[in-house]
């Protein structure tokens, strides 16, 4: 054995080879390469669409690769099923499917694992010390009884990584675990994965906020067009390094000039008042984007609501160019006048995901796709096709389901189609 031999057998906790993973003739992964070692957060990256979902259902038993290899510790293991890869210690956290809403915390903390039970009874003092004991070691205090449906997100977190704890996870993956949370919400999460990370345990980050990449990882992998470009120590890059390996060219710009700005009024609004909204005014420029910005419950939802006419306002005006929108004007009006809301919560608001992009697309533009009561399918094709080459929606093509376009492009359907 040589020493570089020697020494990926005992530092890496998980490593795939030469992954490729095809779907029906689109190349996800093409030859990936990923490692991940005991007590690092090892970040993977990549632009939308790149592989990096696909290689995590790869190493958590999800998707069966079409070829390479995976190793646990050294040694050669396949994953037929996700069962057998936690078995083996490795563990993926997914944001939607996670918690069981109706069942208690400790319930969702020790599922899947065998109750206590003594002569057939389930012992609900050792099932609530067993599941206190995992919470301990995320400095969590959650109230053991209480439905995890009501839990807020960042605590239905914890609930997640306190499961994977309690079935013994040795790497734990999570896929864009930030996407939901406030600040305070992903500074506590921070503090958990470093904890963890000083316990040995490996963890997988995918993001796509550098700075956090920047502030938590000890290493990073770039992926690109399901290829690993670099794998490198976080602190011997930076992220205009990161983001022209993720492009492929040089000089990626995270905050580009924007020339687009006009002096042009497209929106105003003027002394909103109505639920958890009080005296809220501001002005938007054709070509702008405008950042609304607050701590959890200072009310933004409540405001985008009133906004999309969802909500009612007891006063003050929103306006659209010159036009201003009757006091609660609902939904249909709003849209009608040119105001569209894309969901917070994309997977069960915004797509739906077993219909295809031009299904998603057309469906709410209706009025557009047709003529004389008819709808023509010509339109349909012009207008979706645009939607897609404007937003680079990666996708085989207009007939692909949603449920089978990459996260990042999901979300642009939804864009699409407003
Ligand atoms: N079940 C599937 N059927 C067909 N194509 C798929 C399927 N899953 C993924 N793909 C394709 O594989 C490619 C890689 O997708 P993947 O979800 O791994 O990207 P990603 O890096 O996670 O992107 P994002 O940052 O947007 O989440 C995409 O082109 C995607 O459309
Ligand atoms: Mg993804």
């Amino acid at each position: 054995m040589t020493v570089v031999d020697q020494m990926s057998v005992t530092t890496s906790a998980l490593e795939a080879r030469n992954i490729v993973k095809r779907f029906d003739g689109v190349h996800a992964l093409n030859g990936a390469q990923f490692e991940v070692r005991s007590g690092e957060i090892h970040a993977l990256l990549g632009e939308n669409g790149a592989g990096k979902s696909t290689l995590i259902k790869v190493l958590t038993g999800i998707y069966a690769p079409d070829a390479g290899t995976l190793r646990r510790n050294g040694e050669e293991v396949e994953f037929p099923n996700v069962r057998v890869a936690n078995r083996a210690g490795v563990v993926a956290l997914y944001q939607e499917l996670s918690i069981i809403p109706t069942l208690s915390v400790a319930e969702n903390i020790l599922l899947g694992d065998q109750a206590p039970s003594r002569g057939g009874v389930v012992q609900w003092g050792a099932m609530r010390r067993r599941a206190r004991e995992q919470l301990n070691r995320l400095h969590q205090k959650l109230p053991l009884g209480k439905l995890a449906g009501e839990l807020s997100p960042v605590q239905q977190t914890m609930v997640a990584f306190a499961r994977a704890l309690a079935t013994d996870a040795q790497i734990m993956i999570l896929d864009e675990p930030t996407a939901s949370l406030t600040d305070t919400e992903i500074t506590e999460l921070f503090k958990v994965l470093r904890s963890l990370r000083d316990e040995g345990v490996a963890i997988v980050y995918v993001s796509h906020r550098l700075e956090e990449v920047f502030e938590l990882c000890d290493r990073l992998t770039i992926m690109r067009n399901g290829e690993t470009i670099i794998t490198k120590d976080v602190a011997d890059s930076n992220i205009d390094e990161v983001i022209s390996n993720m492009v492929g060219r040089p000089g990626g710009e995270l905050y580009p000039e924007r020339t687009t700005v006009t002096k042009e009024v497209a929106f105003a609004v003027e002394g909103l008042d109505g639920r958890r909204v009080k005296d809220v005014s501001f002005t938007a420029f054709k070509g702008e984007v405008l950042g609304i910005g607050g701590l959890a419950g200072s009310g933004r939802s409540e405001l985008l609501r009133i906004l999309s006419g969802a909500q009612k306002h007891s006063a003050g005006t929103i306006s659209i160019g010159n036009k201003t929108l009757p006091n609660s004007p609902g939904v249909g009006r709003a849209l009608d006048a040119g105001i569209a809301l894309v969901p917070e919560e994309r997977r069960t608001q915004g797509v739906i995901l077993g219909t295809t992009i031009r299904d998603n697309i057309a469906l709410a533009n209706i009025p557009a796709v047709s003529s004389f009561g008819l709808v023509s399918n010509a339109r349909i094709s012009d207008i979706v096709g645009k939607g897609m080459g404007d937003l680079h929606i990666k996708a085989r093509s207009q007939r692909q389901a949603v449920g089978e376009l990459s996260g990042g492009n999901q979300q642009k359907v939804v864009l699409a189609r407003c």
